[in-house]
């Protein structure tokens, strides 16, 4: 099967991005990350990407004002002209309008640093230990044009400890995430992955094969 092409799309440090990097580094994997895209230009993952040998574009959303439309056809046009099959945000920091979402549908991804559907939008880990969740995590899913609301493809669980702040927290999670992006492009690139009634099927795949639990020695007894 011919190796999917993927663009990933970062606003800041791009530490997802560089683990989907360095997954796709491995001969077995099946996709090329054939670009990287920031709406910052000075954002840092866009010289980690370069060291890696990845080709990176800047659309900078400022130059174009309200005209959000406008953002996403440059943005689409580069996607174009890189022949690009799927799309995975990494920490972009940028509203897609329904019209970009729509044209992608099935076929763009996003991980959030929580377990949804809790914890939507920003402040993830302060909000987790606010409320006092025992749980929190990180979450693969597909895109719609409600934010962090499409269907959940692999989901990873961390403990929240007494003393957790967000950073320390969000560390825990970081690392959760950079398990379970490779993971679930993968399947996306593989085809296991289906859409039925809004929600993800894996096929040739376990249910809990959607799911990391970590660490794995949690005393549950
Ligand atoms: C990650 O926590 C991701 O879940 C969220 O934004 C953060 C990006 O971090 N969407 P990085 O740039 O990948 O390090």
């Amino acid at each position: 099967m011919a190796r999917k092409r993927i663009a990933i799309l970062i606003s800041g440090r791009g530490s997802n991005m560089a683990a989907l990097i360095d997954a796709a580094s491995e001969h077995s994997y099946p996709a090329d990350i054939a670009l990287v895209l920031s709406n910052v230009a000075d954002a840092g993952g866009l010289s980690v990407a370069q060291s890696k040998k990845i080709k990176t574009e800047v659309i900078d959303h400022k130059c174009f004002g309200k005209d959000r439309d406008g953002f996403e056809r440059e943005i689409q046009k580069i996607l174009d002209a890189n022949r690009i099959d799927y799309v995975c945000l990494a920490g972009f920091m940028r509203l897609l309008t329904p019209s970009f979402v729509s044209h992608w549908h099935g076929r763009l991804l996003n991980i959030h640093p929580a377990l949804l559907p809790s914890f939507k939008g920003l402040d993830t880990h302060e909000r987790a230990i606010a409320e006092g969740v025992k749980i929190h995590g990180a979450t693969v899913h597909f895109v719609v044009p409600e934010v962090d609301s499409g269907p959940i493809i692999v989901q990873a669980a961390v403990p929240v400890l007494t003393g957790d702040t967000p950073q320390s927290l969000s560390a825990r999670v970081i690392q959760a995430e950079h398990r379970i992006y490779p993971l679930a492009l993968r399947w996306l690139c593989e085809g296991k992955l289906k859409i039925v009634d809004g929600r993800c099927v894996i096929d040739g795949a376990s249910d809990i094969d959607g799911v990391l639990i970590s660490p794995t020695n949690l005393r549950l007894s």
